[in-house]
């Protein structure tokens, strides 16, 4: 089905039962429909915000201010011309709106824990006191390094802070075991979304990826400051985009420091290279630079489209795991650094490997420390922040370095020197490490490929290709159409979300697993689950994996064509349902 282009910020057409307090009322321009229609939430920007922003050595400045502004206006507008704004009760509105999430702390309940995993509770301590987030003022700028020139005092004061926070009571929110139940309570089922209290919040595979991992560091490194009397302490990133930085940062795997934990994989201890496409396989000695450049290049220069960055829309009463949610680019590279990471031999790759427990590693701050540094560096490079109302409202809460309860939104950390923290300037060596095409289309002509299309679902197999032929609804369109919708390759599959699951997808490529290499160009992309567990509903996890490929076509001399040829290779994880292949266009 040809979505048209306004398809990645369009809303669904929903009814709403009910209306959170959180909603408000939009114009509906369709009056002569009986259902509400849910409008285009994209406020036409200021400037054109093209696809094919600047490159990536381009400094430009944050477009933050200006998406909220804009975003800002239009709420007002709707306010002004709603003038229903917040009518509770309404057991049908036809002028309803989607709400942003946000996380019931009342009704915080037990985890839905993986098999094996020892009970542990996952709430915060109860308060009934909730403050609005507020900047704090005349704070010095907390400058984070690369986890791998963490020396000296620098390395001291971050053990000294670990170590004062593992000495924390357990039932204090700032103690290490709080914060790490934070990452447990918000991913296993603990909270539900105020308003919806039948559905869970869960802040994996969408939009809210990013703005929940940046908040929830803001904190843990403000607390970790404040146990040493240090306002400038900051969290270091494991620069894992760097050679220097890939592998795990030794700081880590010191047995007597505080920043030490015993369950990680112990095949992958200093100095064996990161390996960012990892296929749990073989000799497992470690990765490739050249092939983790490439892939940072894939996963970070080429993505334009917020969407297929951030991750999908998820809003109030929206279901997690459903085909409308699904993880961007940043957080599908995340998560083969939780697998990679974690312990094998532990029942569910405890710690990092699993969501439940990945927050008991300190590992897991610096390396989302870096993940936070992607979305930095993602809009250093001329893209911009999703200006969605339901994306910039969301909310979560976190107690703070007081002992205070703060609820905190997202539009207000979309610029970390607001917050008072940036990152070292370090070289991007990814920046122009765009792979080769193996195959020209002179070379293709030799030896057409051969795939017609196969039925779906199909369930994959491990190490079995499968290739089918893709129709593409437009072809050869202009720059001004690339530049404003992002070709998109949208895979609706089907899975065991208690499974650590990787496969890769390949264009116009069908002959060998061997060429699933992030080197070549043919390489689009891969999907990747952290192992995980959500009782809303059974097992069974849906989402749509979507993969920008606009530039990969050109590259490969293939937008001219009619259709292209999806491979996917199963690399690792079980019964994968894949229930349709297609081709969509996000916006940019
Ligand atoms: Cu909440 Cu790295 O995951």
């Amino acid at each position: 089905m040809l979505h048209t282009c306004s398809s990645s910020q369009t809303k669904t057409p929903t009814i709403m039962a009910s209306i959170s307090p959180l909603s408000f009322l939009s114009t509906n321009t369709n009056t002569s429909s009986l259902l509400p229609k849910r409008r285009h939430t994209h406020v036409a920007p200021t400037k054109l915000i093209t696809c094919n922003a600047s490159n990536p050595n381009n400094n430009n400045q944050d477009p933050s201010s200006n998406a909220i502004a804009n975003a800002n206006r239009r709420r007002d507008l709707l306010i002004g011309l709603g003038g229903m704004a917040g009518v509770a009760g309404f057991a049908y509105n036809p002028f309803a709106y989607a709400a942003p999430v946000s996380p019931d702390l009342k009704a915080c309940g037990p985890p839905t824990l993986p098999a094996g995993a020892k009970p542990v509770k996952c709430c915060p301590p109860a308060s009934t006191n909730i403050i609005d987030f507020e900047f704090p003022k005349n704070q010095p700028l907390r400058l984070r390094k690369p986890a791998h020139k963490v020396t000296g005092d620098d390395l001291a004061k971050y053990k000294d802070a670990i170590k004062a926070m593992r000495d924390l009571p357990d039932d204090d929110p700032r103690s290490y075991t709080q914060q790490a139940a934070i990452h447990c309570a918000y991913c296993h089922n603990s909270y539900h979304q105020v308003g919806f209290p039948d559905k869970d919040l869960q802040v994996h595979y969408s939009w809210i990826f990013l703005p929940f991992h940046r908040w929830y560091l803001y904190f843990y490194e403000r607390i970790l400051g404040s146990l040493i009397n240090d306002p400038t302490f900051a969290l270091p990133f494991w620069n894992w985009d760097h050679p220097d930085g890939m592998e795990m940062p030794s700081i880590f795997t010191d047995r007597r420091s505080s920043l030490y934990d015993p369950l990680r994989n112990a095949n992958h201890q200093p100095p064996v290279l990161v390996d960012l496409s990892w296929n749990r396989k073989g000799a497992d000695t470690g990765g490739d630079v050249d092939a983790n450049l490439n892939l940072m290049y894939t996963n970070f220069v080429e993505v334009k489209a917020p969407l297929n960055f951030f991750g999908q829309a998820f809003r109030a009463g929206d279901t997690p795991y459903t085909v409308k949610t699904g993880a961007g680019s940043c957080e599908s590279v995340h998560n083969t650094l939780h697998v990679w990471s974690g312990d094998r031999t532990q029942p569910n790759g405890e710690d990092m490997g699993s969501l439940y427990s990945a927050g008991r590693d300190p590992l897991f701050y610096c390396h989302h420390s870096n993940v936070d540094r992607m979305w930095n560096l993602w809009k250093s490079f001329g893209n911009k922040d999703i200006v969605d109302p339901d994306f910039l409202d969301s909310s979560f809460l976190f107690y703070d370095e007081n002992k205070n309860l703060v609820r905190v939104k997202t539009k207000d950390c979309l610029d970390s020197v607001k917050l008072g923290y940036d990152f070292e300037k370090v070289p991007i060596p990814w920046a122009k490490t765009k792979p080769k095409a193996r195959r020209t289309k002179a070379e293709r002509a030799k030896k057409p490929l051969t795939t017609k299309s196969v039925d779906f679902p199909l369930t994959l197999e491990e190490d079995k290709l499968v290739s089918t032929l893709v129709k593409r609804p437009r072809r050869s369109r202009s720059r001004k159409e690339k530049d404003e919708r992002e070709e998109t390759l949208v895979l609706e599959i089907e899975f065991d979300r208690r499974l650590p699951i990787k496969f890769d997808v390949l264009l116009n490529e069908e002959e060998d697993l061997q060429f699933a290499t992030p080197k070549n160009r043919e390489f689009a992309g891969s999907f990747v689950n952290v192992s995980h567990t959500q009782k809303s509903s059974a097992m069974k996890t849906e989402l749509a994996f979507k993969i920008g490929i606009t530039e990969k076509l050109i590259d490969l001399e293939a937008d001219d064509d009619d259709s292209v040829v999806v491979t996917l290779v199963p690399q690792y994880g079980e019964g994968v349902v894949v229930k349709g292949i297609k081709i969509d266009y996000e916006e940019c």
